[in-house]
């Protein structure tokens, strides 16, 4: 009974998620819901400490579907992994409820970490093919990881995260600009020493341009008593040294 209301419940996942299936035989077929099915009763034997069993029982489903799942990750209601070649869901992954996971994808430890290695994903969480999620922290509620993407930080609840490494590029509705994920154009200390002498030379130019302007405006008279004024100040400077 309990195994019916599993296999509906599976159906019910897959037509929800994938619009190519045409009638409720082929969920069958589908790679996602036999790793699953395996998943759990590999995951059953884990929790007894069937640990041999436990990684028979998911090797072999892993070789029939190209989804490897460690049988001690926890896994909530409603995954769905569309395609399924080269999934691999580590050992202290945590999964919530209707997470959907594209081939390709990589839920695994960084290799520097003990205990809990591998990611968490909140609910609702959409993982892209190819995407790679490395590390012990979590991936916020509702968020969406682009294709190839390579996510090594924590990411809040209803971001959309892109690019390797992952920078988030919208936050719930909001867009975040572009230039915080500008990996290429880094800061340039030589340019901006260039540009700030650039401005300087403008400003410097701007000022001679100026006095260019008043000297003009003096009259001739003007002129002869500023030039006496500079000559008798020389003269005193002289005296002086
Ligand atoms: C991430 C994704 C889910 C889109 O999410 P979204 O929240 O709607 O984001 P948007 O489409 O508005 O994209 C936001 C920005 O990220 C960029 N972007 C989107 N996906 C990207 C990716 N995978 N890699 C790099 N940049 C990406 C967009 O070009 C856009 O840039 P802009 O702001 O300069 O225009 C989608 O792009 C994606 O990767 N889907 C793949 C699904 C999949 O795996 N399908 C396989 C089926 S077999």
């Amino acid at each position: 009974m309990k195994f019916l209301s599993y296999i509906k419940e599976e159906i019910e996942v897959i037509k929800e998620r994938d619009p190519a299936i045409k009638s409720d035989w082929e969920v069958f077929l589908y790679p996602s819901f036999k790793a699953i099915l395996k998943y759990r009763k590999a995951h059953k034997q884990y929790l007894k400490g069937h640990y041999l069993r436990a990684r028979w029982i998911s090797q072999r489903a892993a070789r029939k579907t190209g989804i490897e799942i460690h049988p001690g990750a926890t896994i909530g209601k409603g995954l769905f992994i569309d395609h399924g070649s080269g999934v691999i869901i580590g050992e202290t992954a945590i999964l919530g409820d209707n997470i959907t996971l594209y081939q390709g994808v990589t839920l695994g430890g960084t290799g520097k970490e003990h205990g809990k290695r591998h990611p968490t994903l909140e609910d609702n969480v959409m993982v892209s093919a190819g995407a790679k999620v490395i590390g012990s922290f979590t991936v916020g509620k509702n968020s969406k990881i682009g294709a190839g993407s390579v996510v090594l930080e924590e990411v809040p609840p209803n971001c959309t995260v892109v690019g390797v490494p992952g920078r988030i590029v919208r936050m719930g509705d909001e867009r975040v600009p572009r230039y915080d994920m500008d990996q290429v154009h880094l800061p340039d200390p030589v340019l901006n020493d260039i540009r700030e002498l650039q401005s300087d030379n403008m400003r410097l130019r701007r000022k001679i341009h100026d006095m260019e302007k008043n000297i003009r405006c003096l009259t001739s008279s003007e002129l002869v008593s500023g030039e006496l004024k500079i000559d008798e100040e020389m003269k005193k400077e002289k005296m002086k040294s």
